[in-house]
């Protein structure tokens, strides 16, 4: 078991819980976690898919939890939406706790809730407090709006990628792809949407689906069409395992940071999910860093591989089989 869910299970603060709800446990410590009889929620889909219990979305139902423990994430603003949505989940008198490896930056989370006992072992911390019912558990008060320079406004939610900004590589895809007059195009690991949005702005005759692991994604693209009034379809899927169909045209700007020992398998698999879903005759158009190799995987796919275009930091790869 990872540091974390090892000092959760040694503090006996499950044992301890009538009904407790852990939000974004490492996947593949679920099944041992779960086992304790807590309810476990992800934010991601991917995750959900490869710990194969518990439920994934944009927040938990909010219950009768005694205790919810999150699970530290990434980014200030993803810690506090989740220790909000935790919060919200939770009895009267519940508590609320945070827990995290010590290399991943748990220390500060301490100043993020009024902590009543802290515990440290396996190099990891873990923070019990009381809830921070202070913050909004509503997703729609943490809204972001940013003009993208496209003709449209985007929406970042707490922790969707380059919130506020459109992404350089994903600047240079844009650019360089060359999309079709009609047919069905692909947005996948959409973000907040934008490379997908821009092509339905561009060209309103496609049909546009854009997909992305993380729920809170998905729910910043389907709000930025809204406001954009884009005619789209998004859903959460892990690469395209929920995505039904081919496409005549798919961007793609892959995942790239998403944790320091699963980066290149991610990357992989959405690269290889991309290869599967190419109609005949269609074109996948990928945006890497330069010194990424993402060729080797999509020529293993099948692919044909040409550089469209490059900088000085990033490279546009045009895919057709
Ligand atoms: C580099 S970002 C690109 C975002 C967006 N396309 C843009 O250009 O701004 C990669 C995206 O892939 C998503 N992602 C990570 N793992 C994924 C997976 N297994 N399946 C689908 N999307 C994933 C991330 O949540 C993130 O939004």
């Amino acid at each position: 078991m990872k540091g974390a869910s090892q000092l959760l299970v040694d503090t006996g603060l499950l044992e301890g819980a009538r009904s407790p709800l852990l939000i974004g446990p490492p996947p593949e410590d679920a099944s041992t976690l779960a086992e304790t009889g807590a309810e476990l929620f992800f934010f991601e889909e991917a995750s959900h898919a490869r710990a194969g219990v518990g439920h994934a979305g944009v927040a938990p139902r909010t219950g009768d939890h005694d205790l919810a423990v999150v699970f530290h994430p990434k980014g200030k603003r993803r810690r506090d939406y989740a220790l909000a949505v935790a919060s919200h989940a939770l009895t009267e008198g519940g508590r609320l706790a945070i827990v995290g490896e010590k290399r991943e930056g748990i220390g500060s989370a301490k100043k993020a809730l009024k902590v009543t006992a802290k515990h440290s072992g396996s190099h990891a911390k873990l923070f019990v407090g009381e809830p921070r019912t202070d913050l909004p558990a509503q997703l729609s008060e943490w809204e972001r709006r940013w003009d993208t320079g496209l003709g449209f406004e985007a929406v970042s939610y707490p922790g969707t990628f380059a919130e506020g900004r459109l992404d350089d590589a994903s600047g240079l895809l844009l650019e360089t792809a060359a999309l079709p007059e009609t047919g069905s195009l692909l947005d996948l690991g959409c973000g907040s949407g934008v490379l997908g949005l821009a092509a339905k702005s561009r060209v309103p005759a496609l049909a546009v689906t854009l997909a992305d692991s993380d729920h809170l994604a998905v729910a910043a693209t389907k709000r930025g069409a809204e406001l954009a009034e884009l005619e789209v379809h998004a859903l959460a899927s892990d690469a395209v395992a929920k995505v039904d169909g081919t496409f005549d045209a798919i961007l793609l700007n892959p995942p790239f940071h998403e944790g320091v020992a699963t980066s290149a398998d991610v990357a992989e698999s959405v690269l290889r999910g991309a290869s599967e879903r190419l109609a005949t005759g269609g074109v996948l158009w990928v945006v890497a860093n330069r010194f990424l190799t993402h060729e080797t995987v999509l020529e293993g796919a099948g692919l044909q591989v040409d550089r469209a275009a490059e900088n000085g930091r990033f490279k546009v790869l045009r895919c057709q089989r």
